[in-house]
């Protein structure tokens, strides 16, 4: 028999070509916002609002929310990590970072997935760039939730992602590498509850579809292997325990990735929450209990904290639904944008410019990316709206860039999205701008390369909204005010 550790070597070797994710970030920060009833196409925004606050104000709104788990941005100061496990970044990172995650998205929808001879010699010569990158944490999202794994329960932050679908944590003995996480790593020996998954049971063959890898055995165990974006990636045996979301709500039996190899920085998180639509995410595996449904709501502020939910019970009722598109791969959340409007004023883009794109809701893309035709039409419909303010130079991909230092407050158009099913959608003010300090306040969207590429309805422009995904029901909702 082959040692398992030697074997997790060679697998790992295998694995590090696929990819998943990136993201980051930290985005706009901003206080109370005034609106002038009169001018209901306008945001007035305190320019004290553009300054980030270091104490946690949790929202009462999302934490009254009953049964649901608490979603805090990873770098505010409401996580429980220290400084020294999760570094701030630089606007630079938060963005590269946002890319390499764009780019992933992008070849697992377009690239096969099939392991040949030629990328195992790829997958090779990359393994040995990994100690050089800061690890740089791609796969740590910009949010992320507690929940307990095992008997007895052992509390694990863990990143929380509708791009991907394996849930995973660090496990010891840590046969080849852990990287350093904020909560103690999780020791399946030590639960009571914890089995090995067999190779031949038709949930290890599931990992297939699921990480994009075909899993591997070791003695007798299943072997599964993630591989993100930026190189970061875990690998180690595929186990069940039971997971304990609330008090309430707990899957027995839940199937996870227990990492053996673990390498990137993950931000001091314990590893994943996979929300994606494959069949081994935790909202397929959780199908009978709450029958494919989740909500959340991502805070404005890093300094505030959302939630997530699993099951119907409490959605609101304003929340408005458009129909969710099966045809952008078998993890992601496809949505059709329809139209754009900024100030009241409906661009003027060619439905063809949108569908031929197509579009995909991430929680974890920080910057939405619509293709270049419709950005360029949302810049120019911007810039003609904010002729009062200074222009300043472009911030890594943001090109619409203001000079607010001269000002205390300003005045910026809405924006909305309408979604299949005439689907009207307020972005809040925090999901418009982004700002590097006041003196560098960027519209907040991007655009493709190219107009085939795939548009992505990212978190910042998610902020505050209830998000509600019916998977079965076929269907996203999204409603105003979910949290502050
Ligand atoms: C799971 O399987 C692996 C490989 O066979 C083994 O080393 C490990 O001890 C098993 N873990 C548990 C908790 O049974």
């Amino acid at each position: 028999m082959t040692p398992s550790n030697s074997l997790i070597l060679v697998l790992s070797s295998f694995f590090l070509f696929f990819l998943v994710l990136a993201r980051e970030g930290h985005t706009l920060d901003r206080g109370e916002e005034e609106e002038q009833a009169i001018d209901h196409h306008y945001h007035t925004l305190e320019l004290s609002s553009f300054l980030p606050s270091s104490t946690c104000s949790p929202s009462t709104k999302g934490g009254k929310k009953k049964g649901s788990l608490e979603v805090v941005h990873k770098h505010g100061p409401c996580t429980k990590f220290s400084e020294d496990m999760v570094k701030p970044l630089t606007v630079e990172e938060v963005f590269s970072h946002d890319q390499s995650r764009v780019d992933s998205i992008r070849s697992r929808l377009t690239t096969s997935q099939p392991i040949t001879t030629t990328r195992k010699k790829d997958a090779k010569s990359s393994k040995a760039t990994i100690p050089a990158k800061s690890g740089s944490s791609i796969g740590s999202g910009n949010y992320i939730v507690t929940v307990g794994l095992g008997t007895p329960k052992k509390d694990l932050s863990l990143i929380f992602d509708t791009g991907s679908d394996l849930t995973w944590t660090q496990c010891q003995p840590c046969a080849r590498s852990c990287y350093s996480q904020q909560e103690p790593i999780f020791v399946p020996s030590a639960s009571t509850t914890y089995t090995n998954i067999s190779c031949t049971s038709t949930v290890c063959s599931g990992l297939t579809s699921a990480t994009g890898n075909t899993p591997g055995c070791s003695s007798s165990t299943c072997v599964y292997g993630i591989q993100y974006g930026d190189q970061s990636f875990s690998v180690g045996f595929f186990g069940k325990d039971k997971l304990t979301l609330t008090s309430k709500d707990i899957i027995d039996d839940f199937y996870f990735g227990c990492g053996q190899n673990n390498q990137g920085l993950f931000g001091g998180a314990a590893g994943l929450l996979g929300l994606g639509r494959d069949q081994l995410s935790i909202v397929s595996q959780a199908a009978k209990k709450y029958g494919k449904v989740f909500s959340y709501c991502l805070p404005s502020r890093s300094s505030g904290t959302g939630y997530l939910n699993f099951g119907a019970g409490g959605a609101a009722s304003g929340v408005k639904f458009t129909p969710l598109s099966s045809s952008q791969g078998s993890s992601f959340y496809g949505l059709d944008l329809e139209y754009i409007y900024v100030g009241g004023n409906k661009l003027s883009i060619s439905p063809t410019v949108f569908s031929t794109s197509g579009m995909i809701i991430d929680s974890g893309t920080v910057i939405t990316r619509l293709p270049p035709t419709a950005y360029s039409a949302l810049s120019t419909a911007f810039k003609a709206q904010m002729t009062q303010y200074p222009m300043t130079k472009a911030l890594s991909i943001l090109d619409t860039c203001y000079d607010f230092s001269k000002f205390t407050s300003v005045k910026i158009p809405k924006i909305s999205l309408v979604w299949g099913g005439n689907t009207n959608v307020d972005i809040a003010p925090q999901g418009i701008l982004y700002a590097n300090g006041i003196s560098q306040v960027c519209l907040a969207f991007a655009a493709n390369g190219d107009d085939s590429d795939i548009g992505i309805f990212g978190n910042t422009q998610q902020k505050t909204l209830e998000v509600v995904y019916d998977v079965n029901g076929g269907k996203v909702g999204f409603g105003s005010g979910g949290c502050a």
